[in-house]
């Protein structure tokens, strides 16, 4: 299988996107999750042959992309949907919303597993809810759920658990038995577990995603999962994700949903998702090739430039989560970097408390680009702020939307 390689500089630069669009040329972008690589070749057929038929109008119902994804999710990971309901929409964080709307009333708790995604504070107040923040705790081999304080939150009352697997910012996919334990609790009191694995295409060869629906009957009998070929395939800009249920009440209350919810759908996104997952399976391996070599190249580059900065090698996707304490630029690193290296990263602050002191970078890149960037930020000085104790950002005072 061949690796999938960066578009070349100068096409980057035409890009309209966040990525290559939101700074001046000189900085480099490594923050937003978007990807360097060109489209997979059956969605850009796929897109093309829609655009020759002026084929742009609205999702027929009678969509093939609910087929192709339980074909892609029995081939990858020997998930069986076959009796599942799943239900598309625009994309992943709608999803949430509109399911956190239909399983919580205004003011319940919803639980979230900071450091994580940062609009994650943001769709809980979306849906008229309120975060309850339960942090993942160090485990030794890296960042976990904490099953403990998670049970006290859900004790306490959280009506939800937005569940991030993969994890963003780790790119850590839990564990089957720690998944069965969540499962476990939440039907003990009551919780819905709403599972964003919009991620899980892209976990890397030698480790394992499990589907949070797949562990148990009571994960499937109150749980919900969401899907998207937008991370993995990067078409984020073309609107499409579905919605997950495989238990009886989370298929009613999927079948429940206004029918705008799925009407939102893209029909380029639902075009190029179906492309995806029927024929995308050999340029995701090449894309995932190509990160394994990036992420090698970036813990060598780390060891001989960067040797304070340290972090745990991501299992998924294509995210590193950078921990600059000990470099001395303060709770939010990435403000510093992009100021006197000229490299945009996502500022850890916006992932919640425990992300003072980090930021994440994007490397689905050239090596050459990732190499700049690693060599210009070793070129800034340590500094000696250990860190401020107030300054940290939390739910609404998200300094950059880092997605
Ligand atoms: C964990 C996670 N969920 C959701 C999203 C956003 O997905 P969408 O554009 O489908 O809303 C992202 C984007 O990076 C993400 O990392």
């Amino acid at each position: 299988m061949a690796a999938v390689t960066s578009d070349p500089i100068d096409i980057l630069r035409s890009r309209t996107s966040e990525k290559w669009a939101e700074h001046p040329e000189d900085v480099l972008p490594m923050f937003v999750a978007e990807m360097d690589y060109p489209l997979a070749e059956p969605i850009r057929r796929a897109l093309h042959d829609a655009i020759d038929r002026g084929d742009a109008g609205y999702v027929a119902s009678s969509n093939p992309l609910a087929t192709a994804f339980r074909g892609f999710a029995q081939r990858r990971w020997g998930w069986d949907l076959t009796g599942a309901r799943l239900l598309s929409t625009a994309d992943v964080s709608m999803g949430i919303v509109e399911i956190l709307r239909q399983v919580t009333e205004p003011g319940d708790r919803v639980v979230i597993t900071p450091p994580v995604y940062p609009p994650f504070f943001d769709l809980v107040a979306e849906a008229g809810a309120s975060v309850a923040a339960v942090p993942l705790v160090d485990a030794g081999a890296g960042l976990r759920l904490d099953l403990h304080a998670l049970e006290r939150a859900f004790a306490a009352g959280a009506r939800a658990f937005v569940l991030c697997n993969p994890h963003n910012p780790l790119g850590h996919p839990h564990s089957r038995d720690e998944l069965t334990e969540l499962a476990d609790l939440a039907a003990a009191y009551g919780v819905r577990v709403i599972s964003d694995e919009i991620h899980a295409p892209l976990v890397h060869p030698g480790s394992t995603f499990t589907p949070y629906l797949s562990v148990s009957e009571s994960a499937r009998a109150s749980g919900f999962a969401l899907h998207s070929a937008s991370k993995a395939w990067n078409i984020a800009g073309l609107k499409c994700a579905l919605l997950v249920a495989e238990g009886d009440e989370p298929a009613r209350i999927l079948d429940r949903m206004p029918y705008e919810v799925t009407w939102r759908t893209g029909q380029f996104g639902m075009l190029a998702s179906t492309a995806a997952y029927t024929d995308g399976d050999e340029w995701l391996d090449g894309v995932l090739s190509s990160l394994t070599s990036n992420l090698d190249l970036l813990d060598r580059l780390l060891r001989e430039h960067l040797p304070e900065v340290s972090w745990c090698r991501p299992e998924a996707s294509y995210l590193a989560w950078l921990d600059f304490r000990g470099r001395g630029w303060g709770n939010d690193p990435a403000e510093h970097i992009l100021r006197e290296a000229k490299v945009a990263l996502s500022p850890g602050p916006g992932f919640g408390e425990p992300g003072a002191g980090f930021a994440r970078m994007n490397i689905a890149c050239s090596p050459g680009l990732l190499e700049g960037a690693i060599r210009r930020i070793a070129a800034v000085p340590p500094g000696t702020r250990t860190g401020e104790p107030g300054s940290q950002t939390g739910a609404g005072e998200i300094p950059a939307r880092a997605t």
